[in-house]
């Protein structure tokens, strides 16, 4: 049976642009209350408004969520004023497209606390609740950039390689409790992701797809239980091809870098 999100609880981080802003507000269409989280409040409060016109109990709580403390608290917040959390979309992240050579420690921890400890905190502080009802859904959503080792995204990567690798686990210690995990690989969606200060400018040749058509690929796995959803979905198969010769493909990416270089 499919999943229906119509009349769900359901908790969106980085709800105040990209895909996380689209999703809310789609699943606001959908029926759902939704609960928006970032950190700009001016953007949030454009969104929740958005969302409210569908479902007037929807909600904005305003974190910064590489505070632990704060993460905690929304954990807290979010069961007490929506009474629960049906599904839970760990979508806020940050990008760090830097060569591997000017990486420096704290910057590859501080990427690491944003993209999966901060997620996996708050998976696990919301988890007993969904348990408890024996249903929940926790939607985490990973990269492309997990599976297709991007170059001068080593620090990046590796976060959403964490996000995947741990969601596959915690998918297999809950098979069968009624709370399932769906892994989303976004390949490359226009949204201020790539126009970040503090980043590289982004390489690579490929067309990017707009919000919706990820918010769709994200509420069609949704509804279909999917473990994993690539959007577009040619990146998956692009993912096995790697899976298939990863010597090859690494040395096919360092060609490709090596002619973009020369293009340059
Ligand atoms: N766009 C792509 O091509 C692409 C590809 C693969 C994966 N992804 C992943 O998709 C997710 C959404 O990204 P996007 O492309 O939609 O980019 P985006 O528009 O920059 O959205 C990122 C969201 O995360 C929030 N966020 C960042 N740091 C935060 C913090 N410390 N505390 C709370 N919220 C924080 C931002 O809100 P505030 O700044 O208001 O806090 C924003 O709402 C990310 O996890 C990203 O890694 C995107």
């Amino acid at each position: 049976m499919a999943y229906d999100v119509a009349g769900k609880r359901v908790l969106v981080t980085g709800a105040s642009s990209g895909i996380g802003a689209g999703l809310a507000e789609a699943l606001a269409r959908a029926g759902a209350t939704v609960g928006l989280v970032a950190r700009r409040q001016d953007r949030l409060a454009e969104v929740l408004e958005r969302c409210r016109v569908h479902s007037p109990e929807s909600r904005l709580w305003v974190a910064d969520l590489a505070d632990p403390a704060a993460v905690d608290a929304l954990a807290v917040a979010a069961m007490t004023e929506l009474g629960g959390v049906d599904v839970l979309v760990n979508n806020a992240g940050i990008p760090k497209r830097r060569h591997v050579t000017a990486l420096d420690a704290a910057t590859v921890d501080a990427v690491m606390n944003i993209n999966y400890s901060s997620p996996v905190r708050l998976t696990l502080a919301l988890l007993p609740q969904m348990l408890e009802r024996g249903e929940g859904r926790i939607v985490n959503v990973s990269s492309v950039a997990a599976t297709l080792s991007p170059p001068g995204e080593a620090a990046y990567a590796a976060t959403k390689a964490a996000v995947t690798v741990f969601s596959e686990s915690m998918a297999v210690d809950l098979w069968d409790t009624g709370v399932k995990v769906m892994v989303v690989y976004p390949g490359v969606v226009d949204t201020e992701l790539f126009t970040l200060p503090d980043n590289d400018p982004f390489v690579a040749q490929v067309e990017s797809i707009p919000v919706e058509e990820a918010v769709t690929a994200i509420l069609a796995g949704l509804a279909a239980d999917a473990a994993q959803v690539y959007v577009p979905a040619w990146f998956g198969d692009v993912a096995s091809s790697k899976a298939a010769n990863v010597e090859q493909f690494l040395a096919g990416t360092a060609e490709y870098v090596r002619q973009q270089g020369t293009n340059s």
